[in-house]
Formats: C-alpha cells, sequence, structure tokens
C-alpha cells in the first residue's frame, strides 16, 4: 500500500488524476473502474481540462462503473448513469459505447450481475480501479458484512449509506434501498487500485479500513492485501496516520 499525503480536496484531486492520466498516455486503450460520490468530482474535472488542453485523449479508453442504483436509468437525476455523464462522460471524447454502468432498471437481479461480471471478463479485466471510501467502509457498494463477495451481486444499502447518501435526494425515504455492485473480488482483480478520501469525517474510517484488520465488516480493508493500491488522501482524512 502506497499513501501520498495532500493537502487539500483539490490537491488530491489533483494526484489522483495524475495517476490516471498516466495510465492512458502509457496505454490509450486502458480499461478504467470508475466511481461516484462526492470524492473524485475534483478528479474528473481535472482530467476534463487536461483533455480540454489536448493533453488526454480518451478515444480508445473503455470503463466500467462500480455501481448502479436499482430502479434507476438515465432519466432519473441521481442515478449513476447520469453522475458519469454529467461530471466526465459529456465533457472527453470517449466513446460512449465503450462504457459501461450495471443497467439499474433491468429487475432480473441475477441476469444483470452475469451479465455485468461478463462485461468486466470481455473486457480482460480492470487496468485501474478508482475508488471512493464509504463512511462505513463500503467500497462500490459493498457494505459491511459477514464475509467479502466476490462478483457483482444486489445488495440491500445499509441504515448507515442511506443517511450518508440522503444528502443527493430531497429525503431518506427517496434514497433506493438497493443497488447493483462490483463485488470485492472484481476490484481487487483490477491490476491497480486508487482510492481517493477527503476530509476529517472520514478519518477514523481511515485509520479503521488501513490500520485495522483485514475484516469484511470494514469492506475497504481488503485492499490492504492489493498488490497496487495507492490511497491518496488529504491531511484532514489522515489526521490518525501520522
Ligand atoms: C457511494 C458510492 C461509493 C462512494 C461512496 C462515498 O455510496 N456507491 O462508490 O465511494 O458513496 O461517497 P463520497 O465520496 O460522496 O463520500
Amino acid at each position: 500500500m502506497r499513501i501520498i499525503r495532500a493537502r487539500d480536496y483539490d490537491h488530491m484531486s489533483r494526484q489522483a488524476a495524475n495517476i490516471i492520466s498516466a495510465q492512458v498516455i502509457l496505454k490509450p486503450d486502458s480499461v478504467l473502474g470508475l466511481a461516484t460520490g462526492s470524492s473524485p468530482i475534483g478528479v474528473y474535472k481535472q482530467l476534463i481540462e487536461w483533455y480540454k488542453k489536448g493533453d488526454l485523449d480518451f478515444s480508445a479508453v473503455r470503463t466500467v462503473n462500480l455501481d448502479e442504483y436499482v430502479g434507476f436509468g438515465e432519466s432519473d437525476a441521481q442515478s449513476y448513469i447520469r453522475f458519469m455523464r454529467e461530471q466526465f462522460f459529456d465533457h472527453i471524447n470517449i466513446d460512449m459505447r465503450c462504457t459501461n454502468i450495471p443497467n439499474g432498471l433491468n429487475p432480473n437481479a441475477e441476469q444483470e450481475c452475469s451479465r455485468y461480471d461478463s462485461v468486466i471478463h470481455a473486457l480482460g479485466g480492470i487496468d485501474l480501479q478508482l475508488l471512493g471510501l464509504g463512511p462505513n467502509g463500503h467500497i462500490g457498494f459493498n457494505e459491511p458484512a459477514d464475509a467479502f463477495t466476490k462478483g457483482t451481486h444486489r445488495v440491500e444499502l445499509s441504515d448507515a449509506t442511506i443517511q450518508a447518501n440522503k444528502r443527493f435526494f430531497e429525503s431518506a425515504d427517496a434514497v433506493p434501498r438497493s443497488a447493483y455492485t462490483m463485488g470485492i473480488c472484481d476490484i481487487m482483480q483490477a491490476k491497480r487500485t486508487v482510492m481517493v478520501v477527503s476530509g476529517s469525517a472520514k478519518a477514523k474510517i481511515v485509520r479503521d479500513a488501513f490500520f485495522g484488520p483485514v475484516t469484511p465488516r470494514v469492506p475497504a480493508s481488503i485492499l490492504q492485501l492489493h498488490s497496487d493500491f495507492t490511497l491518496v488522501a488529504d491531511e484532514a482524512a489522515l489526521e490518525y496516520v501520522k
């Protein structure tokens, strides 16, 4: 595990964007695993800026996103497909046919999850997976559980996650109760993993996840065992990591 200590959110975003741009420059047809949430927004902003300056080309890049709310599609403002278009895809020269997100509108969970795992497999796996960290230690929507999950699956969101994500909705009641998410095994099989974390509210979970025991009760802790994991965090998030 490598830790990059950033000064603040903007610095964290630039540092992580540097890693991703190096990946895309060295391998233009990279498979990028992408994440949603407020943490990676600055990374996308920076990548868009470099693309607009002519320093980055996404025309051959393929992407797979971590997760999507069940019952949500592109017409829903809070869907992750909409998030990705608004925050990233609509501003770069990516071929939308090469982007992948679980289809929240497919009610058949078994079919959707095996379809998504086949997509990842057909792409030959993920070169670099970008991650955020849930306040309860989740990655993607892999919630604290008794065991680590394997492939893409449907998950019932924990109360902590519903509370944390309600800021994007009118109320907690409007937050979907379930989601499709890549499994821990899908994430761990990515060649490189990069996590962005910012702010003092995440300081305790950063300590538990990366300086505590590896346990499915803190899903992100499994990344301690990944052979190429970089944590890019700001000073506030690293408060307990000296
Ligand atoms: C959501 C996403 C996660 C993300 C997490 C943290 O639950 N499914 O992928 O990492 O939120 O979000 P934020 O970065 O806004 O704290």
